[in-house]
């Protein structure tokens, strides 16, 4: 099981580079089981969910080929011939994105068979509202050993209103409705840039999709899509984990390929700690932190909001920064694993159901810890960076899961990070090489 071994104190300066959004690529992946003819998609990023997800479909009778040609990483999807619509348990339990096969497998084929995804680590994250929408939509849902099964002659058109904001629920049903019969109103929708560059890929498909990116989405059924070429839009979680590394080892970093549109909340945030932040160009932001950071609240919410996949970073900033930090969890119940990890390297943190009070500044200092996910790995990460010492980061293909190369791109900009597949008694500095 690999380990990074990191050492803290090196302010990071330069440029780092964005890679394709994973949770725009996995939609858009699953987008492909509604047509017959070839969906290429561009700026795929080469993390492990991806590859997860090429594993599902090929399990479903879906032709995957995923190919670098240097600069741009392309995945190939043409599911002309469904032989399996199953998405099979051994491969929902490692990623419970799997869940998005539901919509696109009923609508293509009127037959999806998805094993229920479980809880994970940061929440128990069901998929009701997809499954109450479906049903909306005319599907029989059944649900047996473990499995859950919906059937649909052919979906129908309906008026879909989310109890709560869901970012799959929403794409997971903008597939379904893209080929159902008649018009399909969906209200209380998530906005995310995400499902904003789903519908540009279905829109390219052919489908007639309007409103995507505003909580109302209307939908008219078409009888059938075709394949399209589509470029997988950067991924701004990753962009503002780089954002927070910037701020936090003191540097001045230069983060490319990004969509400085879509990190509105993240950015005013760091300016509020007194960060400085320059959008240098429509695809590239600058953070500069000379001075101390001041202490700021923070509470998650839906897009445009500022990110619950970013509160785990920020909470490593806080501790850096003078003063108390309020961190309020609104989006899933469990988000604060990363909490006691940061509490062994030296910071002052005290939860309270889903506020976390975080008092700084406190030097950090290295430590072994372990990573639990994807978002709290990073964290782990940023403490790392500037705590005094070397860390030991274990079971680090949680963030394998959804970073790409995280430890190449950072050491691009000073970090002293290394991937190790074992720890060697008494390492040196040298293995940063
Ligand atoms: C997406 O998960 C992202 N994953 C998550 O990113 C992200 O944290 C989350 O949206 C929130 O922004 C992908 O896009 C692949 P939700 P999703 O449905 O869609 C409840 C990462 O780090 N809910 O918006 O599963 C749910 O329990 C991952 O990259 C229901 O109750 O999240 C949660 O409390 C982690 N019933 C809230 O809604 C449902 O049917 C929001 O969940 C669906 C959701």
């Amino acid at each position: 099981m690999d380990k990074f071994l990191v050492t803290g104190g090196t302010p990071l300066v330069g440029t780092i580079r964005v890679s394709g959004a994973k949770n725009a690529a996995l939609p858009c992946m699953a987008a492909a089981i509604l047509t017959e003819d070839e969906v290429i998609l561009e700026n795929i990023p080469h993390v492990r969910d991806i590859d997860t997800e090429r594993r599902l479909l090929a399990s479903m009778g879906g032709e995957v080929d995923i190919f670098d040609d240097g600069t741009n990483r392309t995945t190939r999807i043409c599911c002309a011939t469904l032989s399996d619509p199953v998405a099979k348990y051994e491969i929902v339990k490692t990623m419970r994105a799997s869940s998005l096969v539901l919509g696109p497998l009923v609508a293509r084929t009127g037959l999806a068979r998805v094993a229920m995804p479980g809880g994970c680590a940061i929440g128990g994250r069901p998929i009701d509202l997809h499954l109450k929408g479906l049903e909306k939509m005319g599907a029989v849902i059944t649900q047996e050993h473990g499995y859950i099964e919906a059937r649909a002659e052919r979906l129908l058109g309906a008026h879909i209103v989310f109890d709560k904001i869901t970012v799959t629920g929403t794409e997971d049903l903008l597939m379904a409705a893209v080929l159902a019969e008649g018009e399909t109103l969906m209200e209380n929708c998530a906005r995310e840039p995400e499902v904003v560059d789903l519908a540009g890929l279905l829109n390219a498909m052919g489908a007639k999709i309007e409103g995507a990116g505003t909580p109302t989405i209307r939908v008219r059924g078409v009888a059938r899509l075709k394949g399209a070429r589509h470029r997988i839009c950067p991924d701004r979680i990753e962009a503002g984990t780089f954002l927070i590394a910037g701020a936090i080892t003191g540097g001045d970093l230069t983060v490319a390929g990004c969509n400085p549109r879509h990190l509105g909340a993240v950015m005013s945030k760091l300016e509020e700690t007194g960060a400085r932040v320059d959008i240098l160009r429509p695809d590239a932001v600058r953070v500069q932190a000379e001075g101390a950071l001041k202490a700021a609240d923070v509470s998650t919410e839906e897009y445009p909001g500022f990110p619950t996949d970013m509160q785990a970073q920020y909470m490593a900033l806080a501790t850096q920064a003078d003063g108390v930090s309020m961190v309020k969890e609104n989006i899933f119940e469990n988000r604060f694993m990363h909490v006691q990890e940061l509490v062994r390297m030296g910071a002052n943190i005290k939860v309270d159901g889903r506020v976390a009070t975080v008092r700084g500044r406190t030097p950090l200092s290295a430590a072994s810890v372990m990573c639990s996910d994807l978002r709290a790995s990073a964290s782990l990460v940023l403490a790392a960076l500037v705590a005094d010492g070397q860390s030991v980061l274990d079971r680090v293909y949680h963030m394998d899961r959804g970073y790409e190369r995280i430890e190449e791109k950072l050491r691009g900009v000073g970090a002293k990070i290394a991937r190790v597949s074992h720890v060697p008694a008494g390492v040196a500095e040298e293995a940063y090489a």
